[in-house]
C-alpha cells in the first residue's frame, strides 16, 4: 500500500508544470544514470558496451504522444533512421516504440496514423532481422494497441514484432489468452502508468501474483516470454518454474532497464540466460524519468542529492 502511495505521489507532482520545469532545467546530468544518451549513436555505443557483458539491448527513442500528424511522421523517421544505423553498425536492430509517440488516435487517409507509421517501422526492422515492440501505454490505448499488434503480426509475423501486457492490470490475463492464437512475442511487465482502481490492482502483492499467472501461462503455452522486472524473487521463481516445466533457456529472457541492477543482469547473463537491456535515449526524458523515481524512493533520494548539490 505504501508503495501505492509513493508512486502516485511522485506521479502527481511530476505532472506539474512547475516541478517538470525545474528537474528538466537541473536534471540531465541525473537522468544520464537511466537515459543513454540524446542521439542514436551514444544508443548503439550503450548496445556494444553491454554486449562484453553478454547482455542485448533494446533501443528506445524515448517520446510519448504527439499532437500533430508532422510531429509523429517526424518521430517515425527518426526511429526507422535508428533501425538503419543500427544496422549499418553490424547489430540486428531490436526497438521499442510508444505508438502514441507515431500518431496513434490521429486519423490520416482514412487509417490510424500509428498504425501505418508502426507498418513502416516493423517492415524495416523485419528487413534486417530485427524486431519492434509495441510498448504498452496508459490503459485507454490498450485496446487500440493490442487491435494494431494483432493486425501487424498478420501482416509482419510475430519473429519480428511484439508488445506489452501490465499485470496491475485487471483485464491482461483476459487479453494474454485472446492473444495466444498469434503465437505472440510478449514482454510481461507490473506497469508504470497512474491508473484508477476501477482498471488496475491497488495492492503490490496482487500485482506480483498477477504477474506470476501472466508468464507462467505465456510459457506453458509455448510461447517467447520477456520477463521484464527487476524483482528478484520473481526473476527466482520463474527459473524455477521453467526448470521445472521443462523450459529451455531460449524459449524466454530477462528484461531491465539501463542502468537499474547491472549486477543482476551480469549475473544472469553469466549463468546463461538471454539478458536484455531496455536502453532509451534521446532529448525528452523527462516522462520516462518520472516514471523510474516513482518506481523506487532510492531513486528520488539519488536525484534531491543531486540537486541540492547543484
Ligand atoms: P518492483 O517495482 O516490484 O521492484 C522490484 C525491485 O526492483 C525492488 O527492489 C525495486 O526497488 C527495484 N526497482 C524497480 N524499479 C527500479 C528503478 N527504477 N530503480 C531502481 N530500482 C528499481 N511499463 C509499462 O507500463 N509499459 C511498458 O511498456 C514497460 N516496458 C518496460 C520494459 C522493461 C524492459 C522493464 C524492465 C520495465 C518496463 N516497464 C513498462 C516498467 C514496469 O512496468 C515497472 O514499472 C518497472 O519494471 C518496475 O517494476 P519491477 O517489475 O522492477 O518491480
Amino acid at each position: 500500500m505504501l508503495d501505492q502511495i509513493y508512486r502516485k505521489a511522485v506521479l502527481t507532482v511530476s505532472g506539474q508544470k512547475v516541478v517538470e520545469d525545474l528537474v528538466r532545467s537541473r536534471g540531465w546530468g541525473m537522468a544520464q544514470r537511466f537515459v543513454a544518451g540524446e542521439d542514436a549513436a551514444s544508443a548503439i555505443r550503450a548496445v556494444q558496451d553491454l554486449g562484453r557483458d553478454g547482455i542485448l539491448g533494446n533501443l528506445d527513442l524515448l517520446g510519448e504522444f504527439v499532437a500533430s500528424p508532422e510531429a509523429a511522421n517526424e518521430f517515425a523517421g527518426k526511429v526507422l533512421h535508428l533501425l538503419d544505423e543500427a544496422h549499418a553498425a553490424g547489430l540486428t536492430p531490436y526497438v521499442s516504440v510508444k505508438l502514441s509517440s507515431v500518431g496513434q488516435g490521429q486519423t490520416v487517409e482514412g487509417e490510424d496514423l500509428g498504425l501505418s507509421n508502426a507498418r513502416r517501422i516493423v517492415g524495416r526492422a523485419r528487413e534486417y532481422g530485427g524486431f519492434v515492440c509495441l510498448d504498452m501505454e496508459d490503459h485507454p490505448r490498450v485496446d487500440q494497441t493490442l487491435a494494431q499488434f494483432r493486425l501487424l503480426v498478420g501482416e509482419f509475423g510475430h519473429a519480428h514484432v511484439g508488445t506489452v501486457l501490465q499485470s496491475y492490470l485487471y483485464r491482461s490475463e483476459a487479453d494474454r489468452d485472446s492473444l495466444d492464437d498469434l503465437r505472440p512475442n510478449l514482454r510481461i511487465v507490473k506497469g508504470a502508468y497512474l491508473e484508477p482502481e476501477s482498471v488496475a490492482m491497488p495492492d503490490k502483492a496482487d500485482v506480483d501474483a498477477s504477474y506470476r499467472r501472466l508468464v507462467y501461462a505465456h510459457m506453458k503455452a509455448g510461447n517467447y516470454v520477456n520477463v521484464a522486472t527487476h524483482d528478484e524473487s520473481i526473476i527466482e521463481d520463474v527459473k524455477l518454474f521453467a526448470l521445472a516445466h521443462g523450459i529451455s533457456k531460449d524459449a524466454f529472457e530477462f528484461q531491465m532497464l539501463y542502468g537499474i541492477r547491472r549486477d543482476l543482469q551480469q549475473d544472469l547473463a553469466r549463468q546463461g540466460y538471454r539478458v536484455r537491456a531496455y536502453i532509451p535515449y534521446g532529448r525528452d526524458w523527462y516522462p520516462y524519468f518520472s516514471r523510474r523515481i516513482a518506481e523506487t524512493p532510492r531513486n528520488a533520494v539519488f536525484v534531491l542529492r543531486g540537486m541540492l548539490k547543484g
